[in-house]
């Protein structure tokens, strides 16, 4: 493909992707691609198997102890590094989306 085509296709689908959000659609629901480097430690979702669970934890609370880790206030070090990656704004984003997950962590395939 030359670099005009290129442009062409790069532009024909930031176009989609504006009309996309401009109609309210998104691929990825807000937060959740945010939320999707905590994943491989708390499980799909944040439903576990693995360390705390977060899916269905009130946005608030999360929201509290991400910027205690951030400070240094509790953990061991592992979510202060996460926690830095993250403004606030995309602090309460992650929250909020991770806190109307269900409960019930997948069942992973046989
Ligand atoms: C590398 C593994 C790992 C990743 C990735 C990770 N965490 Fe954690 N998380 C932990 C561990 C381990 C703990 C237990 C506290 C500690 O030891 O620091 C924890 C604890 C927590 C807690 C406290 C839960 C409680 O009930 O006390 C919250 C909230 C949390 N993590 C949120 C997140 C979020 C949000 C992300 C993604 C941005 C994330 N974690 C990514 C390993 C991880």
């Amino acid at each position: 493909m030359r670099i005009p085509q290129l442009l062409g296709a790069a532009l024909a689908s930031l176009t989609l992707s504006t009309a996309l959000q401009a109609a309210g659609v998104s691929a990825v629901p807000a937060g959740r691609l945010l939320a999707s480097n905590c994943f491989q430690c708390h499980g799909t979702n944040g439903a576990g198997p693995g360390f705390d669970r977060l899916a269905g934890k009130s946005a608030n609370e999360i929201f509290e102890e991400m910027k205690d880790f951030q400070a240094g206030k509790e953990g061991n070090g592992i979510m202060a590094k996460h926690a830095w990656g993250y403004t606030d704004e995309q602090l309460r984003a992650l929250s909020t989306w991770l806190s109307q997950q269900p409960k019930t962590a997948l069942r992973s395939a046989p």
